[in-house]
């Protein structure tokens, strides 16, 4: 990893604008689980740092424009660029970061670019499908689950493809990989907004049907509920909630096994990859640990 941090400062160097220097530094790197992924997928092979580096750069840019669109204050535990400097100077910070990764991208084999870029198109269009569902009650699994591979699971899933390329490996099994990791990493994380309590998650829980986010618990709740609780529930969507109706919420998730039934397709989505991965153990050891984070 200390060569992926080392192309990181290469290649923000060559940007050469003190400036940018100076914002980039103050991020938090975050787990960096795709440059990981990456790493252990092509490990011997020698422009597998900089890939790591051009996917991180684009993962920090995405998140760069997250926080101007959902106006968070804080990412990854530290004040984010949009509350200390400004939602323009994020806004630039990321162009510059993003525009700077694809540079770099252009001259890698033609495969493993494209397999990058098709996916951060992918990103942005689940970034505008979610701002668009949390405008109303969403309800159907399917339209959610299509988001969710969109908006988290597609840069995964192209990290791991891109990297199995670059090493000759089986492509497509690395991107099943991917893909699933990311898909039950963000299921694990929404339940984490039900089931964990504010001091762990840094926010408020039950955060993001606060904010409209309809995740699988509440999709999976909404079927089973009977006609006159469905509209308890959809009245409750996308507004600050008392603590009465989050103890009905949460006694009716219980009631109805949503969270165990959400946590089920996590745990199928994270078998599927371990199949995929078989013979790589650290592969295998990355989604356990994911799909433990406790609930
Ligand atoms: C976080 O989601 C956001 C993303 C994973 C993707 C955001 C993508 C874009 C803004 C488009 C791509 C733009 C560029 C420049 C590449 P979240 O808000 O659900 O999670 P959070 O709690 O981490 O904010
Ligand atoms: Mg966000």
């Amino acid at each position: 990893m200390q060569r992926v941090e080392a192309e990181l400062e290469r290649l923000i160097n060559e940007i050469d604008y003190d400036e940018v220097t100076r914002l980039f530094k103050m991020l938090s790197g975050g787990k960096r689980l795709r440059a990981k992924l990456i790493l252990k997928i092509a490990k011997d092979v020698k422009e597998a740092p900089l890939l790591a580096a051009i996917v991180e750069l684009i993962h920090a840019a995405s998140l760069l424009h997250d926080d101007v669109i959902d106006e968070a204050d804080t990412r990854r535990g530290v004040a984010s660029v949009n509350a200390t400097d400004g939602s323009k100077t994020a806004v630039m910070l990321g162009d510059i970061l993003y525009s700077k990764a694809f540079t770099e991208l252009v001259n890698f084999d033609k495969e493993v670019a494209q397999t990058i870029a098709v996916s951060v198109t992918a990103l942005s269009k689940g970034e505008m499908m979610d701002v668009k569902m949390a405008e109303t009650f969403n309800t159907d699994e399917a339209t959610y689950l299509d988001m969710l591979y969109l908006k988290t699971a597609t840069l995964i899933e192209a990290a791991a493809k891109a990297a199995a390329l670059l090493a000759g490996k089986d492509a497509e099994a690395h991107a099943l990989y991917g893909r699933n990791l990311g898909l039950s990493f963000q299921i694990i994380d929404d339940i984490l907004d039900i089931t964990a309590d504010e001091a762990t998650l840094g926010k408020p829980a039950m955060n993001d049907f606060v904010e409209g986010k309809c995740t699988l618990p509440y999709i999976y709740l909404y079927e089973a509920l009977r006609a006159d609780e469905k509209e308890r529930l959809v009245q409750a969507h996308a507004k600050k909630i008392d603590a009465q109706e989050s103890a009905w919420i949460k006694a009716k998730m219980d009631e109805h096994q949503t969270v165990v039934k959400s946590f089920a397709l996590a745990q199928k989505l994270s078998n599927e990859a371990q199949a995929a991965m078989r013979e790589d153990a650290e592969l295998v050891g990355i989604l356990e640990t994911m799909i433990q984070r406790s609930y």
